[in-house]
């Protein structure tokens, strides 16, 4: 078998490398020995190599994105960074859910025509059901957010209550705060966000929530200029004040998390990205005066 894309050394991106030329299959070969056969195997959803037995070892590797790996009789979910060895004589399969999976396989001895017959007619095993922790934490906001409303209630009635009332009402609201809405931020950042670390790690999407910000800021300006297509006596003040406040709240929240979350990560890019991102963020100016 010839089929190796290189007789050179070769270094590059393992995903480059994928797209390179068009694959015949799901897999194909980038080296191959009397010993050993290396795939690079490149999944797009409901791609997969189907349950087979081959008298071959495996080495794994995950290069990219997420997906699942059929070893024995176990589905295990498998993610960039991830390594797997399954003996010889073991049933085997590899899938992709969503996004792309980009693996690495090394198989030794190199299978021949018989290992690839699937087995079980190419049927994966039943996957156990489970509950989804998305539900668990939507209805601890459902629960919060009755307290949440309330911030904004006290807000707009601030000023016309007396300095005793107002004083009991911040109370409430710091008990509501300090014992339930902080309590179930610590639990998330305990048990939440490493979780969804895993899956952004291997599918990317670390700033969409940064994005999702910018969408809420539209809608708060959109939702402004509606209280301002009225004459002016007719304008509700108090939904002006509310929108206002939160717009003020989300804008200087936003750009807290860019400056100390986000933008010190782009130290880490080389000098020429850097110095196209600065270019394309003066948008030229940088040229036309020298
Ligand atoms: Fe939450
Ligand atoms: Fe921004």
């Amino acid at each position: 078998m010839t089929e190796s894309i290189t007789d050179r050394a070769l270094a590059a991106r393992a995903s480059e490398l994928a797209s390179a030329e068009p694959a015949p299959g799901p897999a194909r070969t980038i080296l191959q020995t009397a010993q050993v056969r290396v795939l690079l195997i490149d999944l797009e959803p409901g791609r997969e190599l189907p349950p087979h037995r081959p008298e071959a070892d495996l080495v794994l590797a995950i290069l990219e994105g997420m997906g699942q790996l059929l070893a024995d009789d176990r589905i295990r979910p498998v993610r960039a960074g991830d390594l797997a060895v399954v003996r010889a004589g073991v049933v085997r399969g590899l899938r992709c859910l969503d996004g792309r999976l980009l693996a690495l396989g090394v198989v030794t001895p190199p299978p021949g025509p018989d290992d690839h017959r699937t087995f079980n007619g190419g049927a994966w095993p039943e996957e156990p059901t489970a509950d989804d922790p998305a539900d668990v934490i939507r209805a601890e906001h459902r629960g919060l957010m009755t307290g949440v409303a309330d911030l904004s209630r006290l807000a707009g009635a601030a000023g016309a209550l007396d300095a005793d009332q107002l004083r009991t009402e911040v109370e409430t609201t710091i008990g509501f705060l300090q014992g339930e809405l902080l309590p179930h931020a610590a639990a998330e950042e305990r048990l939440v966000y490493p979780a969804v670390e895993r899956v952004l790690r291997a599918r990317g999407g670390a700033t969409n929530s940064m994005a999702l910000d910018h969408r809420r800021i539209e809608k708060l300006t959109s939702d402004l200029e509606q209280t301002a297509m009225v004459p002016s006596e007719g304008m509700n003040r108090e939904d002006a004040k509310r929108l206002l406040q939160a717009l003020s709240a989300v804008v200087g929240l936003h750009f807290d998390k860019e400056e100390e979350d986000y933008l010190p990560h782009l130290g880490r890019l080389g000098a020429a990205e850097r110095q196209a991102l600065v270019a394309a963020l003066r948008g030229g100016h940088e040229t036309e005066e020298g």
